[in-house]
């Protein structure tokens, strides 16, 4: 059976990655590039620079800013998002999540943050969900962003478990990859036309119970 369970944050947690797209969605406004939410597929789970790196390729507009000018596009944009999740409180888990995270720890398995994201320990914070975890991989810690495994890889590590027992969840394409990558079971939540058809994925984290983790487990891993 599992031993850990490694989470991203944003779209599994909390409804965060709502913020990230409209702050995004900001920002290319102010610079004249239009982006949607079939674009913004690609920039989940993706690391701020690599987010900004691809949304002015997007609008055909990299080579218009110097470093220094990048550098400040996404502070601006970190600003923006920073805002939005002042008012995060404990309201905002996603069904399902605390439950989970009280019936991992009722059997000793560990939990890791796994997010690509510097404002990760602010939220978990202001969600009340801290003490839930054993550990929090730091996305400034690890080389390469998802979907490079290292962040999976490093919160495995943390809780010392390998890899192989243990269960990522994500909602993005880019995490995906990292989990698989990483040599642990993906969980998906979204839909399969996002992440495939190779995994299983529910629509809803209400369906995130210990007992279907068990199942995927068991049919996957076998
Ligand atoms: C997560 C989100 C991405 C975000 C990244 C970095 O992976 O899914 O949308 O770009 O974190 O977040 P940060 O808060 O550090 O800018
Ligand atoms: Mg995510």
């Amino acid at each position: 059976m599992f031993k850990a369970v490694l989470f991203d944050l944003d779209g599994v947690i909390t409804d965060t990655a709502e913020y990230h797209y409209q702050a995004w969605k900001k920002l290319g406004e102010e610079i004249g590039i239009v982006m949607d939410r079939t674009f913004n597929e690609q920039l989940k789970g993706v690391s701020r620079e690599d987010s900004l790196t691809l949304l002015l390729t997007h609008g055909n507009r990299l080579s218009d800013f110097s470093d220094e000018q990048f550098a400040a596009l996404a502070a601006r944009k970190n600003e923006y998002y920073v805002e939005m999740i002042q008012k995060v409180s404990p309201k905002d888990v996603y069904s399902g999540i605390l439950d989970l995270l009280k019936a991992l720890r009722a059997d000793q398995i560990k939990i890791c943050l796994a997010s690509a994201s510097k404002n990760g320990p602010f939220l978990l914070e202001r969600m009340a969900l801290t003490d839930y975890f054993d550990g929090i991989a730091d996305p400034a810690s690890v080389g390469a962003g998802k979907p490079a495994p290292d962040i999976f890889i490093k919160a495995a590590e943390i809780v010392g478990v390998s890899p192989k027992e243990c269960i990522g969840i994500e909602d993005a394409q880019a995490g995906i990859q990292a989990i698989k990558a990483s040599g642990a079971l993906a969980i998906g939540v979204g839909t399969q036309e996002q992440l495939g058809t190779d995994i299983p994925i529910v629509s809803s984290t209400k369906e995130l119970t210990h007992a279907y983790l068990k199942n995927c487990w068991e049919i996957f891993r076998q």
